[in-house]
């Protein structure tokens, strides 16, 4: 639960200070799946789900952080920040402050309280949610402002440089540019973007497999590398090919064998996921779910075998989805290896539809997952 008027009060008692409040949500992407590094194109859409950061300003020059969810306190100097990632919550808004203060910033001190219920290590960004969060609450407190764009660059860097994980744009974007009703497509090269409309009439149905994902974790980490093999091979041929964004299907018939056979299967289903996911956007303006459908279900046999970053439960998520009335398409999202599958349903079967998916799945694997009907929601904004 995100209840920014509880939050307040939990801030006010706290820390004796009325905070301003900041949400920032967490995603579900419909299609695009390691495409964004590669600077490819993504389709995400922001969902209910959300971390909420109440902050305001101290006069004593600390620093205090504080977690809902974990029930912790964090204190330090706002002059001497951490200096490296302990592999815990406050990671994130340290790695925010790291980037910030990089950037010429002087953090103030500051009470920050974080409270949100984005599922943790089930691929659907609780991570960005957080790092956005903290982001536009302590812009505001600086007095800065930052494009949705240029909030999504930042956080991403607090990721990549100070939490260490090897993570690309999609969730930190989606988080800070996230449109209702709307899923987004994304070229992840330049940031360029446009909104698809997903209609009243279609429900984004997450099914949480309950197999915790982690993109700090190794899987994500070779993928990415066996990715970059690939396109480095491709490019001693065609310097032009900078990033699998540029190659084509007909580099890898010709060059493919230079490649580990790891590296070509994951470069046939980047390559070709590209092609997948603009096509979707296509569908979906155009309201061709049949077409978009079709396409999901090409997505994750690509990311199952090709991609090999879906487990045993996913690929029973979605093959237990298949005949069930209302569905439009079904696959793994997120970094893979677990986390949630998303499914388009016909919004009028939606109850219907999770209802008989969760016992399918805990008939057939022996876990009761948990299934959220959703809706596309708005990116980061300040509550007042
Ligand atoms: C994680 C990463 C994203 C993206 C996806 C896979 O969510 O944070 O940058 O690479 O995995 O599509």
């Amino acid at each position: 639960m995100h209840d920014p008027a509880a939050l307040r009060l939990l801030h006010q008692k706290r820390f004796q200070s009325a905070p301003s409040i900041f949400a920032a949500p967490g995603r579900v992407n419909l299609i695009g799946e390691h495409t964004d590094y590669a600077e490819g194109f993504v389709m995400p859409a922001a969902i209910e789900f959300a971390t909420l950061a109440a902050i305001s300003p101290r006069t004593d020059g600390k620093v205090v952080l504080y977690s809902e969810n974990f029930g912790e306190e964090c204190t330090f100097d706002a002059s001497a920040l951490p200096r490296s990632a302990e592999k815990r919550w406050t990671d994130y808004p340290i790695g925010v402050f790291a980037v910030l203060a990089g950037e010429g910033h002087t953090i103030p001190g500051l009470s920050l309280s974080l409270w949100g219920d984005v599922p943790v290590a089930s691929g659907l960004s609780s991570s960005a949610a957080l790092e956005v969060a903290t982001a536009l609450a302590v812009a505001s407190l600086l007095g800065v402002s930052y494009t949705g764009p240029e909030l999504a660059r930042l956080c991403q860097r607090a990721e990549n440089e100070f939490v260490g994980a090897s993570s690309g744009i999609m969730d930190q974007f989606i988080s800070a540019n996230g449109a209702e009703d709307h899923a987004l497509l994304l070229d992840c090269r330049d940031l360029s973007f446009r909104l698809a409309p997903i209609p009243h009439s279609v429900a984004l149905v997450i099914a949480n497999t309950m197999v915790k994902h982690s993109v700090a974790g190794g899987e994500y980490t070779t993928r990415r590398a066996e990715v970059e093999e690939a396109c480095a091979v491709i490019a001693r041929h065609r310097p032009v090919v900078r990033f699998l964004r540029d190659a084509t299907v007909s580099d890898l018939e010709k060059w493919g064998h230079e490649m580990s056979p790891n590296a070509l299967k994951r470069a046939r289903h980047v390559i070709t996921e590209n092609l997948r996911t603009v096509a979707a956007a296509e569908a979906l303006i155009h309201h061709d779910l049949k077409e978009l459908g079709r396409l999901m279900a090409e997505a994750h046999t690509s990311y199952s075998q090709d991609f090999e970053a879906s487990c045993v439960e996913a690929d029973a998520m979605v093959a237990l989805a298949q005949d069930l009335p209302g569905l439009i398409g079904a696959r793994l999202t997120g970094g893979g290896f677990g986390g949630c599958t998303i499914n388009l349903v016909e919004a009028e079967k939606a109850s219907e539809f999770a209802e008989a998916l969760a016992a399918r799945y805990a008939g057939e694997i022996g876990i009761v997952p948990q299934v959220h009907i959703c809706h596309a929601s708005a990116g980061a904004h300040r509550i007042d």
